[in-house]
């Protein structure tokens, strides 16, 4: 009974719409299908907000994609598209695949929070090693960009210290700035410059949209200038230099500077 079934699928995954299937229920991909290094077009992906099979990421899928699942602006989706398209070593490429994300020192990069260098296995499928290891600096309920700038640069001491490949360009690094920003931007506060770890983590570990946890996309469009300037607080709180802290890491310490 197609109807029935339908139904019982829409009650499982929380939401009941009878006789209507969800077009953005939560399936993770099949052996036939692509996947890459970014946690969030996984997750779109698996949300069938992007192509489900991983392929034929044009323009206008994307900017669709990134709007319909997070409320990126268009403008803002199709410069990220314009960055992406890279990836297709087809001249004049029209389209992406999530695979060709995988090209290491392309768009993918060592010391991911949550993939192992490329020197070291699969630098595209989710690593619990790895980001065990990113996940222990995120140390409060709700995680500071100082608590995520720690796990970026723990993992590029570490990528440092025992891959002879380590690569991290300038480039890299505005990269990196803006993925560590991300989970700020599609989870968090951008004003603050935080974000809940279980919405944070659930996302990563799942691939999935913390739905069931209560978010929702925000209701605010998300622009360029919301990318530029929470990626602005990560840039400041991975300096390891003291004296340009945006905040005092903790207000008790500076309590004698004004008592006197
Ligand atoms: C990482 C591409 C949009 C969140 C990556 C990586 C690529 C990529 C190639 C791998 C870099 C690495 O080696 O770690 C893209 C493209 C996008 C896009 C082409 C859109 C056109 C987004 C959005 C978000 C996001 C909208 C969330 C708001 C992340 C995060 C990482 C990442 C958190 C870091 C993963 C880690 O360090 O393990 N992205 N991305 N991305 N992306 Fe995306
Ligand atoms: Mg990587």
């Amino acid at each position: 009974n197609v109807l029935l079934l339908a139904a019982t699928t829409s009650l499982a995954s929380g939401r009941p719409q009878y006789g209507t299937p969800n077009p953005h229920e939560w399936i993770p991909g099949g052996p036939h299908d692509f996947r890459g290094p970014c946690p969030m077009l996984n997750t779109l992906t698996n949300h069938g907000f992007l192509p489900r099979d991983g392929r034929n990421f044009t323009k206008a899928n994307v900017i669709k994609g990134l709007g319909d699942g997070l409320n990126f602006d268009t403008t803002l989706a199709g410069i990220m598209w314009d960055q992406a398209i890279i990836a297709n070593p087809e001249p004049n490429a029209t389209f992406f695949t999530l695979e060709q994300l995988n090209v290491h020192n392309v768009l993918e990069h060592d010391a991911s929070l949550s993939r192992t260098d490329a020197a070291f296995g699969n630098n595209h499928v989710f690593n619990q090693t790895v980001f065990n290891t990113s996940k222990a600096w995120w140390t409060d309920e709700v995680v500071t960009a100082k608590q995520l700038a720690h796990s970026k640069i723990f993992r590029q001491l570490v990528s440092r210290a025992e891959n002879e490949n380590y690569t991290f360009s300038a480039s890299t690094e505005e990269f990196s700035l803006g993925e560590v920003a991300a989970p700020i931007i599609a989870f968090g506060d951008t004003t603050a410059g935080t974000v809940p770890r279980e919405l944070m983590v659930y996302f990563f570990e799942n691939e999935r949209l913390p739905e069931e946890l209560g978010w929702s996309k925000k209701n605010a469009s998300i622009t360029l200038q919301t990318i530029l300037e929470t990626t602005a607080i990560v840039r400041n709180a991975t300096s390891l230099l003291t004296g340009g802290e945006t905040a005092p890491a903790d207000p008790h310490k500076r309590r004698d500077l004004h008592s006197g």
